[in-house]
């Protein structure tokens, strides 16, 4: 489970708040959907969650501690070990093959290699992208690389996974693969947040928090 309460973040301190008195639980073995217009603060509220950005003020609660307030390393920890993220932009390693991006993603949550290595090829597999895993970034397609970085979130089965318009590139085969996976990582225990322009997709959640 994470839930936040009292939410806010500004990116500045002379700025005006992105976020403002948000109170919302994302359950475990639930998707939520974050939708509302360009500029609302769906990524932002993604980060947050993620623990790239850090509260201006109010309570992030993962497993019952506030980890607004825990120290770097161990937010890096809970990052590294219990949540995948899914950019907007599928930021992949472009110096790096396929199949090592996707094993980037169980490097530091303590995965036996081969059974990583394993995972990963099971995971290109399913998502249609397996040919030569050892291809770089910059020789497949935007909606392929969407798909590769899915694969990586997925790899650690992690309980938190945050997906960035994770379809924006995508035709809608592809589109409805990922909404699949998404499903099975809910259906797996995850607590799955998903932001997305894509209101007919909020049949694919139990909840959904407009922005
Ligand atoms: N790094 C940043 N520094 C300052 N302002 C930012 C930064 N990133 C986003 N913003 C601003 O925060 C607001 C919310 O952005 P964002 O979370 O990206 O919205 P969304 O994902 O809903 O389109 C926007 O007004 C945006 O300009
Ligand atoms: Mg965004």
């Amino acid at each position: 489970m994470i839930a936040v309460s009292e939410l806010a973040f500004s990116y500045h301190s002379n700025a005006p708040p992105v976020l403002t008195d948000l109170s919302v639980a994302f359950p475990a073995g639930d998707t939520t959907v974050v939708t509302g217009p360009s500029g609302c603060g769906k990524s932002t509220l993604l980060y947050v969650l993620g623990l790239m950005l850090r509260p201006t003020a109010g309570r992030l609660e993962i497993n019952g501690a506030d980890a607004a307030t825990l120290p770097d390393a161990e937010r890096s920890g809970l990052r590294a070990e219990r949540i995948g993220f899914v950019f907007q932009d599928a930021v992949l390693d472009p110096t790096r093959t396929i199949i090592d991006n996707v094993l980037e993603g169980g490097l530091y949550a303590g995965i036996n290699p081969s059974t990583a290595r394993s995972r990963a090829l099971d995971l290109l597999r399913w998502f249609g992208v397996e040919e030569r895993p050892n291809r770089r970034p910059g020789e497949i397609s935007g909606g392929q690389a969407q798909r590769v970085a899915l694969c990586r979130a997925l790899l650690k089965q992690p309980s938190i996974l945050l997906a960035d318009e994770p379809t924006g590139n995508l035709d809608r085969a592809s589109a409805d693969i990922v909404w699949q996976a998404l499903a099975v990582a809910r259906d797996e225990g995850a607590a799955v947040v998903v932001a997305t322009h894509d209101l007919s997709r909020s049949v694919e959640a139990q909840h959904t928090v407009r922005l």
